[in-house]
């Protein structure tokens, strides 16, 4: 039988059905392999689903020398040297789809948390701060009748905006090219360029992949664009923000807040962010419900099987090979 490793703990069924095809290591006790014992897990691998947090890159496949496949649970793939996959033979797919709405629906909280100041009024609450009424106290933004700038407009970026009409919000996006007509309309959304979305916006918001060419599109030049009462969202990818210039702009209030799902050199992030009371930080939990986590899951190992087990094409290819 083949083998296949799977780098983090995933849901049972995923692993039943992967044994049903293949001989199958999994890392159910969800330990964080160093380096080393994860280069040696995959040393006879054909098959790896991975997480996000792997870095697969030359070193990695070098030492995986027969893996035919990397199925990433994730949308995203920056965590993954396609290119020295394509060179190799080595397929790489990853989870689109199956995850648009969860992730839009936490867009929205993270949104609504900053701007309504959910997360400061919890912790003023629970240490004991809240001993009197006061009729300005925590004053924050209206969601209804704001401007919301989606920066990327793909799956994930159109289910926000489908959200954003129901809360009677205005959508702007900003895209390289941009979505059919039909689909402008049937959202109600504006494509404009980046500069006016960051100066007409009151929440700026960010759902595109991590490249080189999105590395800190989001810097002090463009957070001193946008508006002093606005908020920006991140739940893309840490790097697409320049995180010291956004905690300049936190702490001088040149922005109002920030919600962000994401960092720079996660799971370690600026300290600097801890001691700001305008931002809401979570640890990239946007696809983090239970539902959609089996079901990335299982359309991960799907693609194994396709692959290894079926000798077919793979279902969500990033690179065809
Ligand atoms: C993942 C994500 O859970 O799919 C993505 O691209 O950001 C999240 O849904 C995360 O990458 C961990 O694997």
């Amino acid at each position: 039988m083949r083998k296949v490793v799977v780098t983090r703990e995933v849901f049972k069924e995923t692993i039943d059905f992967l044994r049903i095809h293949f001989d199958v290591t999994s890392n159910q006790d969800d330990r964080s392999y160093s380096r080393d014992e994860l280069l040696s897990i995959v040393s006879e691998a054909e098959g790896i689903q991975t997480a996000g947090s792997d870095q697969v890159n030359d070193e990695f496949l070098d030492a995986a020398p027969q893996v035919k496949i990397i199925a990433n649970t994730a949308v995203g793939y920056n965590n993954i040297d396609v290119q020295a996959c394509l060179r190799r033979g080595v397929v790489v797919t990853n989870t689109p789809g199956v995850l648009d709405e969860c992730v839009a629906d936490y867009a929205l909280g993270l949104m609504i948390s900053a701007c309504r100041r959910i997360g400061e009024g919890e912790r003023y609450l629970r240490s004991g701060q809240w001993k009197a009424f006061y009729f300005k106290q925590m004053l924050g933004l209206d969601i209804h009748g704001a401007t919301l700038g989606l920066i990327g407009f793909g799956r994930i970026g159109q289910a926000i905006a489908r959200r954003a009409n129901g809360f009677g919000m205005r959508v702007l996006y900003h895209t390289r090219s941009r979505v059919c007509e039909a689909v402008e309309n049937d959202l109600h959304a504006t494509h404009v360029d980046k500069s006016q979305l960051l100066e007409e916006s009151d929440v700026v918001m960010l759902i595109l992949p991590y490249t080189k060419d999105t590395h800190h599109i989001i810097g002090e030049r463009e957070l001193s664009q946008m508006k002093s009462r606005s908020v920006l969202v991140n739940i893309a990818r840490g790097g697409i923000v320049d995180d010291a210039a956004l905690i300049k702009a936190l702490r001088d209030k040149t922005i109002f807040a920030a919600g962000l799902d994401v960092y720079e050199g996660e799971p370690q992030l600026n300290p600097e962010f801890l001691e700001l009371e305008n931002v809401v930080l979570s640890p990239h939990i946007g696809s983090a419900s239970e539902p959609t986590r089996r079901a990335m899951a299982m359309t991960a190992a799907k693609n194994l099987v396709a692959v290894l087990a079926n000798n077919e094409a793979p279902i969500n290819p990033v690179n065809p090979t």
